[in-house]
């Protein structure tokens, strides 16, 4: 079996570390498409050494563009590498341009597609995130879903009587924590504190929004007077704070490897983010977090009282994270097996 993988932000170099491990377990030969959206090495180069992810046959550079623009290139460019390469199957991760662009080019070319972080909705349609991922899913024929939410999402939109394949595996993310953590690495260059607190933003509705970013920043240098608050900045939020002349109190420092991110996760005091992926890296540290955003797909999170969601519409108030109590530590995520269990459902339904 022949897959193409399309990759192209930081999270779907994570994810693919764990995926393409399990697609050599399984005796899949991949080719990987690195469509260039995020190109910093410390965004994309830092990956694939500290995680071995096998190197991309092709890489596209399109980057630094409008969302059109962007997907159009990739769609374009990505369209022409399947028709040579005839996989059997194309497979994508998440929500991102690069996402939407791979299953586009797939599904008009007839190639079965596979989705892995399947069925999660924000409900928020402004986010480009929630359209690329409602779009991703009608054409896929394979919906791997990380959680039984995701399930649901997809139930409820009539996805029984389509045709395609939706499956319950967990999150590829847990099992990368699971791998990656007895390899994680303190960062070298910068003085951490006994008690910090590890932030991250970068979500366009709060970078893009002059009355969101000041709302964070007055929220984050408040909390630096009790704490060093650890900020790796995604370069999109660098430009935008370096323009906007905020007076920072707090900590930033340029984005670090996952290895490096996993030492701060578990270190930290707890974490602040807008961040998908960390929110559910904060509870796997089982450690609690707070996103600034008015939603998340990852509601278990807030149900379970691990997350709560503050809106950086509004001035943040906030005291102490004692107002979280979080429930006992559950398996959310599934049990650190997704990866396998991803290509054991595909390989039986080959059968
Ligand atoms: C993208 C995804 C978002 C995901 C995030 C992960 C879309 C619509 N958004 O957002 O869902 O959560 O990745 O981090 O696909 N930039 C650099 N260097 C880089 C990468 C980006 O300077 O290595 C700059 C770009 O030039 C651009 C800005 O950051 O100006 C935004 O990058 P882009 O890839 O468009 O969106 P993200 O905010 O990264
Ligand atoms: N991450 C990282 N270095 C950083 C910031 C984040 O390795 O400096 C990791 C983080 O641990 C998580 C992933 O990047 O695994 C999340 O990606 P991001 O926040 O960019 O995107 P999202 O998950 O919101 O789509």
């Amino acid at each position: 079996m022949k897959i193409v993988t399309v990759i192209g932000a930081r999270p779907q170099f994570i994810k693919a570390s764990i995926v393409s491990f399990a697609m050599q377990n399984h005796g899949i030969d991949e080719v990987i498409i690195h469509t260039g959206q995020h190109y910093d090495p410390q965004m994309s180069d830092i990956f694939f050494k500290q995680m071995e992810i096998p190197k991309p046959k092709y890489i596209l550079d399109v980057n630094g563009v409008g969302h059109g623009a962007m997907t159009g290139r990739m769609l374009e460019q990505i369209e022409e590498i399947l028709l040579q390469e005839k996989p059997d199957y194309v497979l994508v991760y998440g929500d991102t341009n690069s996402t939407l662009a791979g299953v586009l080019a797939a599904k008009k070319l007839h190639m079965k597609v596979v989705h892995v972080e399947a069925g999660l909705r924000s409900f928020n349609m402004a986010m480009p995130e929630e359209i690329n991922r409602i779009l991703t899913d009608r054409i896929s024929d394979y919906l791997f879903c990380p959680t039984q939410t995701a399930v649901n999402n997809l139930i409820n939109e009539g996805y029984n009587n389509l045709d395609c394949k939706v499956e319950l595996v967990g999150d590829v993310m847990y099992d990368c924590f699971l791998h990656f953590s007895n390899k994680q690495q303190k960062p070298s260059d910068i003085n951490i504190a006994n008690k910090y607190v590890l932030a991250t933003i970068h979500r366009a509705e709060n970078t893009d929004s002059p009355n969101n970013l000041t709302n964070i920043v007055t929220f984050l240098n408040k909390l630096a007077e009790g704490y060093q608050v650890i900020l790796p900045l995604h370069p999109r939020t660098k430009k935008i704070i370096e323009q906007s002349h905020h007076e920072i109190k707090f900590t930033i420092i340029d984005p670090v490897g996952y290895l490096e991110m996993i030492w701060l996760l578990n270190n930290c005091e707890f974490v602040i983010t807008d961040s998908g992926g960390l929110q559910k890296e904060a509870y796997f540290a089982k450690k609690k977090c707070i996103t600034l955003r008015s939603e998340t797909e990852w509601v278990e999170l807030v149900e379970s009282r691990w997350n709560i969601l503050k809106n950086p519409v509004n001035h943040i108030y906030f005291e102490t994270v004692d107002i979280l109590m979080p429930e006992s530590y559950n398996l959310l995520y599934g049990d650190g097996n997704s990866a396998n269990l991803i290509f054991q459902r595909l390989l039986f339904n080959e059968k």
